[in-house]
């Protein structure tokens, strides 16, 4: 049997291509990450924590300052540095160690202190205490739902009540059908990746991007279930991937 192993795929984007593992733009390949698109990158990632801050600004919480705030597949830090503009304490949080490490690198040369960087497992285990602010954006699309589902459990179990969530999921494929079965075809096919890697000009170990859907519904009930009252959702389209961000507090 074809063994789906989303998580070694991860730790080979992180050692061969962790830029474009992160966004996959073209600009963002080892080979043509040129200073200008460096910039481009990590300024994305200002953006979108902006955009996310004024979010729960405007629609949840009108003063909210956290001051613990978990990154949940942070990548490269993208996202971790500029919570650490804005949190005393951050962790970084992912399964690849060779993105934590490019993160922790990024995370001095921006000169942001507070921050740690762990390597995950599904129990969360080796993260300790409590956080006001969890977050994650474009990774639980990356892990198969059954684990996705049990970290979600566990991120909300370390949110301090009256602490608020950021959390993205894919919910909706929306892409012509040949497109739909040859990204099957490679996700399941033994050795058919490989060999389109090399057609492409690729090493043939360059990893797969595995793409998973969510039921909202169940994310939806999890949260009433954790005590989760209030919920603001933003709706995402990524190359038509449909997903969701969806903000929420917890009960104070
Ligand atoms: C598309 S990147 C997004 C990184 C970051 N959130 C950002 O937007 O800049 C997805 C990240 O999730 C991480 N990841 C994938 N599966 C994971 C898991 N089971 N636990 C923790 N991190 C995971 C990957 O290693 C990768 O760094």
């Amino acid at each position: 049997m074809f063994s789906v192993r989303p998580d070694a795929e991860w730790k080979r984007y992180g050692e061969m291509d962790p830029y474009f593992g992160v966004l996959s733009q073209q600009q963002y390949h080892g080979s043509h990450l040129n200073s200008p698109a460096r910039a481009a990158f990590f300024r994305s990632g200002e953006e979108y924590i902006d955009f996310v801050l004024s979010t729960i600004r405007s629609r949840l919480v009108a003063d909210f300052r956290p001051s613990r705030a978990l990154d949940f597949g942070c990548g490269v830090g993208r996202l971790t540095i500029p919570l650490a503009r804005v949190c005393s304490d951050v962790v970084g949080v992912d399964v690849s160690a060779a993105m934590l490490r490019e993160a922790q690198r990024n995370c001095d040369e921006a000169g942001r202190g507070g921050v740690e960087f762990v390597c995950s497992n599904d129990q969360l285990s080796r993260v300790s205490g409590r956080f006001d602010f969890i977050h994650s954006f474009i990774v639980f699309q990356h892990i198969p739902p059954s684990r996705g589902l049990r970290l979600v459990r566990a991120l909300l179990g370390r949110l301090t009540p009256g602490g608020v969530g950021a959390l993205h999921f894919t919910y909706h494929r929306r892409a012509p059908l040949a497109r739909r079965v040859s990204c099957w075809l490679r996700a399941h096919v033994p050795l058919l990746h490989p060999l389109v890697n090399v057609l492409r000009g690729l090493t043939a170990r360059y990893p797969l991007m595995r793409m998973y859907k969510y039921d909202l519904n169940k994310i939806c009930f999890m949260l009433q279930q954790e005590s989760c009252e209030r919920c603001h959702t933003v709706f995402t389209d990524h190359g038509g991937h449909l997903g969701a961000v969806l903000f929420f507090q917890k009960r104070r």
